[in-house]
């Protein structure tokens, strides 16, 4: 299954490059610092241009983004209107809150995404890669969390896209959209 209806909007799976994706705001998995990394992270900034790190540098919060958080950006060159940046969690065995930490991450994304009018809006797969969060589990936590979202306060979210980079994810995404309720 690679596509639901819930709250009215759409969640949506395709694999690949989410920096080639129109959307109105493209969510990134950034860490705590804003400094940019490797993954998804290195791919949005290259794409995006200069430009995005030197809003995070004029807006980034004195001790860091927390786990769990976000904060918006314009989005340079990409094909979209915003960047959010959001902090998941680094996996540590599953004891650690990770969860309810991926859940506020998915959250936080998708009111900043909603106050800045977004009708449609891409993921990536937040902590699984360099942060090693267990893909199939991650999926089920994501997908969770947005369909959520979607039924209680969608607002102007229409569609929310996630963008897979390997087939793998896709695959563990897919999966577990299947267990989602539609509606
Ligand atoms: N488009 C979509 N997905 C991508 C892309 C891309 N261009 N590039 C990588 N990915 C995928 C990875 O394959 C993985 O499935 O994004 C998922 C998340 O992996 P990471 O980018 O490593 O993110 P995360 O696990 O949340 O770790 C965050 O990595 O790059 C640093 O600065 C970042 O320190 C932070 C940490």
């Amino acid at each position: 299954m690679t596509e639901i209806s819930v709250g009215g909007a759409r969640i949506r799976l395709v694999q690949g490059d989410i920096t080639r994706v129109p959307v109105d705001v493209i969510v990134n998995a950034a860490n705590s610092e804003l400094i940019g990394g490797g993954g998804v992270d290195g791919a949005i900034h290259r794409a995006g241009g200069p430009e995005i790190m030197l809003e995070l540098n004029r807006i980034r919060p004195k001790h860091g983004c927390p786990t769990g958080g976000a904060v918006i950006t314009g989005a340079g060159s990409l094909p979209a209107r915003f960047v959010v940046h959001a902090v998941g969690p680094v996996w540590r065995g599953g004891g650690f809150q990770e969860a309810l930490d991926l859940e506020a991450a998915y959250q936080k994304s998708l009111e900043l995404a909603a106050g800045s009018g977004a009708a449609t809006v891409s993921f990536p797969s937040i902590s699984t890669g360099a942060y090693g969060y267990p893909a199939a589990r991650a999926a089920g936590v994501a997908l969770a969390a947005v369909a959520g979202f979607l039924k209680a306060r969608g607002g102007t979210i229409r569609e929310v896209v996630f963008v897979l980079f390997d087939e793998g994810t896709f695959k563990a995404y897919e999966k577990a959209l299947s267990a989602i309720e539609p509606g």
